[in-house]
């Protein structure tokens, strides 16, 4: 069968998704808003072959197995089951930035994954549900959006392009991301704050299962829809005062669930909260910027494009913080010419 490669840019949560009502299918304990991130991007190449025995997996030239393989191939099940397909696959997936550091590699890596799996198994991607006579093969972009939910939550809103919600939903078939705003909507800059390019120790899948044991995971996800209302609004109507209010609460509530489960994480570095002090400070001064932060030691700086070169530079005047790597908003999933020379590896 053919080759087929796609491409996936991670996202970051402005009102953050951490906790599971069902950890199997990935449903939300609430629905989160994101941006995508431009010039990040996962490429990933999936060839199923009669000839293979087992799932071949290489990420960034290397050839996995265990854990990040049995995910691999556990959610190459998902596209077998609706494509009804018993074949195994090469996989080839390169990131260009550092993969578990508190950009979601992840995100980009399952959008990537299930972009380039479903066409490569046949299944088609209709922009229109409506004219799709074979809802077997019905593969458009909110059922995209679904199966890459199951490989990892957050990689569902890295299929539509711009600003994205991921809807809770109640059920497998409603819970999927769609594009709130387009990329050019509104010109925000992610100026990352890279304080460790280290693996984070306790992964978001082990997170997640932890978030219900803090007191204070029930109060978060009750006012969920009072974050997102605010952040969506704040998104539409172009108001920054208001995003850098709802985005710093959030990632403040999450991080406080975080270290107040059982065992608590603590993902935080020292560098870490001194780029929030001078975000907080640089903001009360008049600069549009604002901070949120992932399951891990990384500050995402979010600000207009205007004032872009000088959060960076602000950004690395702050001890500890090792490099500034800065995106614009990011577009959709999509599939891109395969390489010829990977063409031929595989
Ligand atoms: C803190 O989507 O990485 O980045 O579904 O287990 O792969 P899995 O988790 P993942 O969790 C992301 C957590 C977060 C917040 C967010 O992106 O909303």
């Amino acid at each position: 069968m053919l080759p087929f490669t796609a491409l996936a840019h991670p996202n970051i949560a402005f009102i953050k998704y951490w906790g599971n009502r069902n950890e199997i299918l990935r449903l939300p304990a609430n629905g989160s808003i994101s941006m995508n991130l431009d010039g990040l991007d996962t490429r990933t190449t999936v060839q199923f072959d009669n000839s293979l025995a087992a799932d071949v997996v290489r990420i960034n030239g290397k050839f996995s197995n265990g854990g990040e393989q049995v995910r691999v191939s556990k959610f190459l099940d998902q596209v077998r089951i609706l494509a009804n397909l018993r074949l195994f696959a090469h996989v080839e997936s390169e990131n260009n930035f550092p993969s578990g550091a508190g950009i979601a590699s992840s995100a980009s890596a399952f959008a990537a994954l299930a972009l380039a799996a479903s066409r490569a198994a046949g299944l088609e991607i209709s922009p229109d549900r409506e004219e799709t006579s074979n809802l077997d093969k019905d593969f458009d972009q909110m059922a995209l959006s679904r199966l890459a939910r199951r490989g990892s939550g957050s990689a569902c809103r890295s299929i539509p392009g711009g600003y994205v919600e991921w809807l809770a939903g109640t059920s497998d078939m409603d819970s999927y991301a769609i594009s709130i705003a387009p990329p050019g909507h509104w010109d925000l800059v992610d100026c990352i704050a890279m304080v460790s390019t280290g693996q984070k120790n306790t992964g978001s899948s082990e997170g997640h299962a932890l978030a219900g044991t803090s007191l204070l995971q029930a109060s978060r996800v009750e006012d969920a829809p009072r974050r997102l209302e605010i952040c969506r609004r704040a998104i539409l109507e172009r108001d920054f005062t208001n995003l850098a209010e709802i985005i710093e609460e959030d990632s403040n509530l999450m991080h406080a669930v975080m270290m107040s489960s059982h065992p608590p994480l603590f993902y935080w570095l020292p560098a870490t909260m001194a780029v929030i002090l001078a975000v907080r400070e640089a903001r009360s001064q008049g600069l549009q910027a604002c901070y949120t932060i992932d399951a891990g030691p990384n500050v995402h700086v979010i600000c207009t494009a205007a004032v872009a070169d000088e959060t960076s530079r602000m950004l690395t005047g702050i001890p500890g913080v090792r490099e500034i790597r800065t995106a614009r908003v990011g577009g959709p999933a999509r599939l891109v010419q395969n390489p010829s020379t990977r063409q031929d590896e595989i």
